[in-house]
């Protein structure tokens, strides 16, 4: 049988990052604000943690109003007509309902309706992950301009007496918009999973024991040590092979923005990566705390509000978490 042949869509041969976008939750909590419950120190929390405060949003705010605020300032600062974004991806682990998707909503509200929309689920990579899915579709032809969120609202599934995780959590959503270049903006990805340790970070019970009375609400939990030991030793690996991946070395970088998990994960990433001191590093944590997919674009956004001679220099980032799953690359800043 002979039919006629299929026209497959080619994209553009490079993408970049144009401009990012911010929300965080409204009130900074303070580690005295938490550390009754979990007998804890406002001075252990700083120490082993380098957390000073954690922005939380107020209860009307939803994860699905900060990504849509960072995304409305990302398409604002890119200049690209909203209509013309025919892609919106979330990478998110905290929306309030499984369906429908957050990144539908967001993208109605940013005047990107009709584009396509879907969310992500990897965690604290879930923003790595996201900008190589959008820059993968555009070379691919499956869209042109993309806006990339990485949202959450970690409080809504804290437990303030859990001394695993709950202390470090924050809410806030950072945006990008990604589309075509003249130049390699967005390296080759880095990024795997090893769901034999899928119980290391989790919730602590299903939806189903919630709704059957057997368990209260789920909360996050983490085996902290192990998780420490795997960030620091395979992680740094991970954040190797992306500079291999993109053909650049440690002494090119001009800023650094690890997942925003523990300040002395962030420092051990820095002297195995040999980071120069000419490196900025992100530590967006000390006063945001860990917000999950939304912790990378949240420190790069303040590091390019802090340092815009940053533009145009070449950033290497990494999200790990629970599933266990990463993603790392290297984008040019905008
Ligand atoms: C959670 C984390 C901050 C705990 O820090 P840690 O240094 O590993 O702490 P440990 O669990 O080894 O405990 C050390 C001591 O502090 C105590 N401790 C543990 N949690 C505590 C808390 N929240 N407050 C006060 N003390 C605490 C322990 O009881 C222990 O006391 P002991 O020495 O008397 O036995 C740290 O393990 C961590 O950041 N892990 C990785 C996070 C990460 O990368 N997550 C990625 C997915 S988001």
């Amino acid at each position: 049988m002979t039919s006629p042949t299929l026209t497959q869509a080619t994209g553009p041969a490079h993408t970049r990052i144009y401009a990012y976008g911010a929300a965080r939750g409204e009130n900074f909590v303070t580690n005295d604000d938490l550390i009754e419950p979990i007998n804890s120190s406002d001075e252990w929390i700083r120490q082993r943690t380098g957390i000073v405060t954690r922005t939380r949003a107020v209860p009307e705010t939803s994860a699905t109003d900060l990504a849509i605020t960072a995304a409305r300032e990302a398409v604002e600062r890119s200049g690209i007509d909203p209509a013309k974004i025919d892609l919106v991806i979330c990478a998110t682990i905290s929306n309030a309902r499984q369906t429908p998707s957050m990144s539908a909503v967001v993208a109605d509200a940013i005047g990107a309706n009709p584009a396509p929309a879907y969310d992500t689920n990897a965690a604290c990579a879930g923003f790595a992950y996201a900008v190589a899915q959008a820059d993968a579709l555009i070379r691919a032809g499956a869209g042109t301009y993309a806006v990339v969120i990485g949202a959450e609202k970690l409080s809504d599934v804290v437990d303030p007496t859990d001394r695993s995780i709950s202390f470090l959590l924050g809410d806030g959503a950072g945006a990008v918009v990604i589309g075509p270049s003249d130049f390699p903006g967005i390296s080759a990805t880095v990024w795997g999973s090893d769901g034999s340790r899928a119980d290391t970070v989790s919730m602590n019970h299903t939806l189903i024991e919630f709704r059957d009375g057997t368990a209260p609400w789920p909360t996050l939990r983490q085996e902290g040590p192990s998780v420490f030991r795997w960030a620091v030793w395979e992680m740094a690996k991970v954040a190797k092979r992306a500079l291999e991946a993109a053909g650049i070395e440690a002494k090119d970088l001009a800023a650094f923005v690890p997942h925003q998990a523990n300040m002395r994960i962030i420092d051990e990433f820095a002297k195995q990566l040999g980071l120069p001191e000419s490196v900025v590093i992100g530590r967006d944590i000390e006063t945001t705390g860990n917000t999950s997919a939304a912790s990378v674009p949240l420190a790069t956004h303040r590091l390019l509000e802090e340092h815009p001679e940053l533009s145009g220099g070449l950033a290497l980032q990494i999200g790990f978490g629970a599933g266990l799953v990463y993603g790392a690359q290297v984008v040019v800043l905008p």
